[in-house]
């Protein structure tokens, strides 16, 4: 059976890839589920994120070139049930080496492969993409069933989606990949005191309905501080308000997975005992929810006047609205 591959990525810089690829997975690992996350990105941040020391030549960099064997540099974490295979600094001279190559979408494909062939196959393969649409990227984009797209509360934060949604429609249709879908996209450091960050939650659910998962992640110094302990949240301040809405985030990614909001893929993992358990659950806080009132009128926000909608500058209208 295949284990689903997860890319998180969004040519934006610093919108929370890094954070949300760290801390999903040790929620989901958490709950149970067998975790690699892959770290795609030279910047190496989800490595010493999670207290891992970055070595010379360990990275997927001699994988990609067909040199050695993935299982050759995957790790286990502090985390039970979470491994990573870690990047360094040279995986940047990769994107070279890979661009010379006939087939350059596919090396990272490949390098999965013998993880096709475990015997107890990860429930879940999250890869951390680099703040580009460079080879790497286009790599877990080819590879991956779904995209998973972190977008950062703010003004900008609709520049660049259409480009996203845009690539993963050509990589669908030219049968580069024809599994892709969106997966999900996270809002993150969400600020419930400013009207901005509802209303860009709002414009971005206006485009992309019931792709915006609803699980909110706040702005949190708490989850800022994490990486430079090498920990994920929930080791760190297990009861803070980040931990609750990745583990939110984890449990709502489970129900869309299993209700199909993803590719058939991706479904293959179900899991009837998480089935139960969450019917007996809510899947998320109130305080951690897409505001369902009127920007300005939450209960307990600061008196702040309703400003005007928000501009979306560099958001293509002709991107057809999801279901
Ligand atoms: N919810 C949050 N609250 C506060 N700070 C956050 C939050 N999420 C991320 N940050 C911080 O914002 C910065 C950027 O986050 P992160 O590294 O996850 O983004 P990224 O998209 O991976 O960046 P890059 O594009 O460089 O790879 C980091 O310093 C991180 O600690
Ligand atoms: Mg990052």
């Amino acid at each position: 059976m295949d284990s689903p591959v997860i890319a998180v990525a969004n040519q934006k810089g610093g919108v929370g890839k890094t954070t949300t690829a760290i801390n999903l997975s040790a929620c989901l690992a958490e709950r149970r589920k067998r975790v690699l996350l892959i770290d795609l990105d030279p910047q190496s941040n989800a490595t010493s994120g999670l207290g891992v020391e970055q070595r010379a030549g360990h990275s997927l960099y001699p994988v990609l070139l067909g040199e050695k064997s993935i299982r050759d540099f995957i790790q286990p974490t502090e985390v039970k049930r979470l491994d990573l295979l870690p990047a360094e600094v040279d995986l940047a001279g990769a994107e070279v080496d890979i661009a010379r190559s006939e087939h350059y979408l596919h090396p990272f494909k490949n390098a999965l492969q013998p993880l096709r062939e475990e015997e107890q196959p990860y429930d879940f393969i999250l890869v951390d993409c680099p703040p580009s649409l460079g080879i790497l990227t286009m790599n877990a984009l080819t590879a991956a069933q779904g995209l998973l797209i972190p977008i950062q509360c703010e003004y900008y934060a609709l520049e660049g989606l259409s480009v996203m949604a845009r690539l993963v429609r050509q990589l669908r249709e030219s049968g580069a990949n024809p599994d892709l879908d969106i997966a999900g996209i996270v809002m993150t450091m969400y600020d419930m005191r400013t009207n901005l960050s509802q209303q860009v939650v709002q414009e971005v659910a206006a485009h992309f309905a019931d792709k915006v998962f609803e699980t909110l992640i706040p702005r949190s110094v708490r989850l800022s501080e994490a990486p430079s302990f090498g920990r994920p949240i929930i080791q760190y301040d297990r009861h803070c308000t980040g931990s609750v809405a990745y583990r939110n985030l984890a449990k709502e990614f489970l129900r869309r997975h299993r209700n199909g909001a993803a590719s058939d893929a991706l479904r293959q993992t179900a899991d009837p005992a998480e089935e139960t358990e969450e019917a007996a659950m809510p899947f998320r806080p109130e305080s951690n929810a897409v505001p369902a009132s009127p920007a300005g009128t939450e209960p307990g926000a600061p008196a702040e006047t309703t400003g005007p909608a928000v501009e979306t500058p560099g958001f293509d209208p002709d991107i057809p609205r999801t279901e």
